[in-house]
C-alpha cells in the first residue's frame, strides 16, 4: 500500500511539511532528517558562543538561543530545527536550583528526598519559562515553513529522577526508593510535573512549535512492570494534553527495547528509537502503529565515510520505505564529532532514501 500512497506525495515538500507529514505517517518524497543535539559543543560556532555565555544564559536569552538553533539547522541543512534549551529549565520555577558543572552534567542543589520537599514544589510559575517560547517565535519567524520547528520538554520520569537524585545516576536508588516507598508523594511529584510541563508546552505551541518532543532519556532504568505501574499513566496524560493543543508528539527514551510496546501505549504519534534497538525490530514490536524516529548510533559518525554510509543505508533499509520514518540518531551527537560527517549523513539520506520510498 505504500506504493499507492506514494503516488499522493505532493511534488513540492518544504522541510517543514516533509517533517510534519512523516510525524503523521503520511507519505513523503524521502524521510525527513534532523539530529538529536544538533546544536552543541561539536560545532565551532556553538563553542564560540559558549566562550561568552553560560549554557543557562544562552537558554534564557531568546536572541542567542534562536541564533544557536538557526545556525545549527542551516549549517546541517536539516528538515527541522529543535529549539535550544535544556531539560532541566522547569526545575527553577518549581523551586529547585541547579547548575551545570563542567564535565559533570547538571547538579541540583537540594534534591528531593522527602514527601515534604515534594509538597513545597510550586506549579504556578511556569510563565517564567516564556523565554523559550520567545526564542521559538524568533526561529519560526526566520524559517517559516522551510523547516519544522520542534519544541521539547523532559518527561515526568526523567525530570523526577534528576530532582530526586540531584544529577545523573547509575542505579536510580533514591528515585526508586521514593517510587516504591512513598508512592503517594511520587504520584504527587509526577502530577506537579505534568501541570508545569503542560503549561510549558502550551507556551511553545502557541509560539509556533509544530511538534513537541518529550525526552524520557533515563526511562530505560525501569523494567516494564514498573514503567506500567508508576510512569505510563501520567506520561499518557502529558502526551494527550499536548496532542489536544493540535500538535504531534515524539516520545524518546534510551535503552528502551523492552519498553517500546508500553511506551507506544502513551499514544505518542512518533516513538524515538535509541541506537541499540534495530529499527525494524523496534517498529515491529509496536505493530507499526506509530511513526518512528532514529536511530543511527551517534558514534558511527566517527567512522570513515564508506563505513558510515553502510550504516546509514542499514537504517533506511530497516525502515523499508514505510510512511512514518524520521531519520535521526539513536541518541545525541557527542563532543568531538566531525561536522562534515554529520553533513555527509544528510546528503546520504537524500541520495539513498528516494530508492526506498514506496519499496
Ligand atoms: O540541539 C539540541 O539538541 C537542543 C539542545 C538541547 C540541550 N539539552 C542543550 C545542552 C537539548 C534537546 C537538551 C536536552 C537534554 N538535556 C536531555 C535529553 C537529551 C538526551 O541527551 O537524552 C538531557 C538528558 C539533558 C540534561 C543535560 N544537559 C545533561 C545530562 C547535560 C550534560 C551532558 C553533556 O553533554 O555535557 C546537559 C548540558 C547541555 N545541554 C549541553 C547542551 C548543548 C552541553 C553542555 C554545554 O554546552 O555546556
Amino acid at each position: 500500500s505504500s506504493l499507492i500512497e506514494s503516488a499522493e506525495v505532493p511534488l513540492e515538500l518544504t522541510g517543514g511539511s516533509r517533517f510534519l507529514r512523516a510525524c503523521l505517517r503520511k507519505p513523503v518524497d524521502r524521510p525527513p532528517v534532523w539530529f538529536l543535539r544538533q546544536a552543541g559543543r561539536y560545532m565551532a560556532e556553538y563553542r564560540e558562543v559558549r566562550k561568552h555565555h553560560s549554557l543557562v544564559e544562552i537558554c534564557k536569552r531568546p536572541e542567542i538561543a534562536a541564533e544557536v538553533t538557526i545556525t545549527a539547522a542551516e549549517k546541517l541543512d536539516v528538515d527541522a530545527a529543535i529549539i535550544f534549551a535544556d531539560l532541566l529549565l522547569p526545575l527553577e520555577p518549581m523551586g529547585l536550583d541547579f547548575e551545570f558543572q563542567a564535565g559533570e552534567g547538571p547538579v541540583v542543589h537540594a534534591p528531593l528526598r522527602s514527601p515534604e520537599s515534594i509538597d513545597r514544589l510550586r506549579t504556578d510559575r511556569a510563565s517564567e519559562l516564556e523565554y523559550v517560547a520567545k526564542a521559538i517565535e524568533k526561529v519560526t519567524g526566520h524559517f517559516g515553513d522551510s523547516k519544522g520547528m520542534i519544541g521539547f520538554c523532559g518527561a515526568p520520569y526523567t525530570l523526577a529522577s534528576y530532582m530526586i537524585e540531584g544529577g545523573s545516576s547509575r542505579n536510580y536508588i533514591f528515585t526508586k526508593q521514593m517510587m516504591y516507598g512513598e508512592t503517594t508523594a511520587w504520584q504527587r511529584l509526577l502530577d506537579k510535573l505534568v501541570t508545569v510541563l503542560t503549561a510549558y508546552c502550551r507556551q511553545q505551541v502557541d509560539a509556533g512549535a509544530d511538534v513537541i518532543q518529550i525526552f524520557d532519556s533515563w526511562v530505560g532504568s525501569l523494567g516494564v512492570e514498573d514503567y506500567r505501574d508508576y510512569v505510563l499513566p501520567v506520561t499518557k496524560r502529558l502526551v494527550r494534553a499536548v496532542q489536544e493543543m493540535g500538535v504531534p508528539v515524539i516520545y524518546f527514551g534510551v535503552e528502551t527495547a523492552s519498553l517500546l510496546p508500553a511506551m507506544h501505549e502513551t499514544g505518542a504519534d512518533v516513538i524515538g528509537l535509541d541506537w541499540r534497538t534495530p529499527l525494524d525490530a523496534g517498529w515491529r514490536s509496536m505493530g507499526y502503529g506509530c511513526a518512528v524516529q532514529g536511530n543511527l548510533d551517534p558514534i558511527t559518525l566517527f567512522a570513515p565515510l564508506p563505513v558510515l554510509e553502510t550504516r546509514v543505508r542499514q537504517v533506511l533499509e530497516q525502515a523499508g520505505g514505510r510512511a512514518g520514518h524520521i531519520f535521526n540518531l539513536g541518541h545525541g551527537i557527542v563532543p568531538g564529532t566531525s561536522v562534515e560527517h554529520v553533513q555527509a549523513v544528510v546528503k546520504m539520506v537524500r541520495e539513498l532514501a528516494s530508492r526506498f520510498v514506496g519499496s
